[in-house]
């Protein structure tokens, strides 16, 4: 119940942040109704704290090699990459994890079982994560929970748990990707714990993130295992597949929480086969369900278009709010969705979102985001510059969405 304290001290101290000067709260005040909702969402979500390692109190923010390097992946250019996130400044912006992603390690271990790295693509292992630091970056690997990576491209960690996890402490690894290729047959409930217990005994906080694809009703025992879990099965860089990951990942929110967050997939913004306005429905529905920002572009090629999308710190603190709430969609009408987010400072953030092929006007009802109708609240266009809108009651409506577009609006009641 310590869980429970915590948290009704925080939402007092919420409420007295939010709601003051206003003298004692009228029971029909907004602040009232605000402090009633987010209570309730608090006391549901209190149990879905992950993994207990210090890690992913938010979403983990950075790069992972897959989405466009997938097996091409070499030391060089994750050198490239590190040289171009801090030229271009995405460290400032929270990016701080480089990940490697399956084809890394050579095709078969060392003659004692020591995993090792391919000596042609990754000929520095070491050297290459002492590079990472010195940036003041993280380092991630990726392994699997069976015998062999996902197409058999490396050997998995089933069986070597212990040795691998110790492999990563030594090489002061950051962050571990564990896919489910190549099993027993098991149930990954079974298998992921133990790896989790390997990282831990190395007493090197290890961000740990499982990737089962959703299997099993991952949400419900992945935050006692994992900083993360996949939800989906991959993401790609289509309109169809990305926002099909949104949907399945969506329904989930009550699991997420700080220390353990839902993962929908990585990023493919910028990866060309989606629109700017769709890449920015992408990030803002990804920064919206607390879902782990692992850019998986080129960002040593990347446009200015992809780097407004991704360095927009009003959406990504979105992403970041300690809160750590997933929000959720609360109104579907035809191709027309509202999906809404609480926010720490007792402001609430609002999606509209048109599904359609063409333009849409979508209004946003208070009610449709956990504020009553007579509230009156200052609107803040998160996607222009924050800019203040104006002061509304009721609703707002945002004019001419385009198609596969959204616009992302901070709600914040005033006293009146
Ligand atoms: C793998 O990555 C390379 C380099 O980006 C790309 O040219 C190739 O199409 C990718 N292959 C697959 C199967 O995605
Ligand atoms: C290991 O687990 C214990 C108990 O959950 C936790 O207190 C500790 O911080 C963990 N250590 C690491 C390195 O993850
Ligand atoms: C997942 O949960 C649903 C609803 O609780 C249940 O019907 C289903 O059997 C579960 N699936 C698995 C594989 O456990
Ligand atoms: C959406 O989440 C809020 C908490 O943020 C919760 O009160 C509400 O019931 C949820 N709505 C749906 C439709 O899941």
């Amino acid at each position: 119940m310590e869980n429970d304290n915590g948290v009704c001290n925080m939402m007092i101290m919420l409420e007295l942040n939010h709601c003051m000067p206003s003298p004692a709260l009228s029971p029909a005040s907004p602040c009232r109704e605000m402090f009633v909702t987010l209570s309730i969402s608090f006391l549901v979500l209190g149990g879905a704290i992950g993994l207990d390692n210090g890690l992913g109190k938010t979403p983990p923010m950075g790069w992972n090699s897959w989405n466009h390097f997938n097996c091409t992946i070499t030391e060089k250019i994750v050198r490239a990459t590190v040289t171009a996130i801090i030229e271009k400044g995405l460290d400032k912006h929270g990016y701080k994890y480089v990940n490697l992603d399956n084809c890394w390690a050579a095709s078969s271990r060392a003659s004692d079982g020591t995993i090792q790295p391919n000596p042609t693509t990754f000929p520095d292992m070491k050297g290459l994560i002492d590079f990472v630091h010195s940036k003041g970056l993280k380092f991630g690997l990726y392994s699997d929970a069976g015998y062999y990576t996902c197409g058999k491209r490396q050997p998995g960690s089933l069986g070597y748990e212990t040795k691998d996890a110790n492999t990563y402490a030594e090489w002061e690894v950051d962050y571990l990707k564990y896919d489910n290729c190549e099993t027993d047959g098991s149930k990954p409930e079974v298998r992921y714990p133990v790896m989790r217990d390997a990282l831990n005994k190395t007493g090197r906080p290890i961000f740990y993130s499982l990737c089962e694809t959703g299997k099993d009703n991952v949400s419900l025992w992945g935050p006692k295992v994992g900083n993360s879990w996949r939800t989906t099965r991959d993401i790609g860089d289509y309109w169809d597949k990305m926002i099909s990951r949104a949907d399945v990942n969506a329904d989930l929110w009550p699991y997420a929480g700080p220390g353990g967050w839902n993962d929908p997939d990585m990023l493919e913004v910028g990866n060309g086969n989606m629109t700017f306005e769709e890449y920015k429905t992408h990030f803002s529905l990804w920064c919206l369900m607390k879902a782990p920002l692992l850019i998986g572009c080129d960002i040593t090629k990347m446009s200015d278009d992809t780097f407004k999308i991704l360095t927009n710190d009003h959406v990504i603190a979105v992403n970041q709010d300690p809160l750590g709430i997933q929000g959720n969609r609360t109104k579907q009408d035809g191709t027309n969705e509202i999906w809404q987010v609480p926010m720490k400072d007792g402001t609430r953030v609002a999606l509209a979102f048109n599904r359609g092929d063409s333009a849409s006007d979508i209004t946003i009802q208070w009610t449709d985001i956990g504020f009553p109708n007579s509230a009156s609240v200052n609107v803040y266009d998160l996607w222009d510059d924050k800019k203040m809108i104006g002061k509304f009651t009721g609703s707002v409506t945002a004019k001419a969405i385009p198609s596969h577009g959204v616009a992302m609006y901070q709600v914040e009641p005033v006293s009146t």
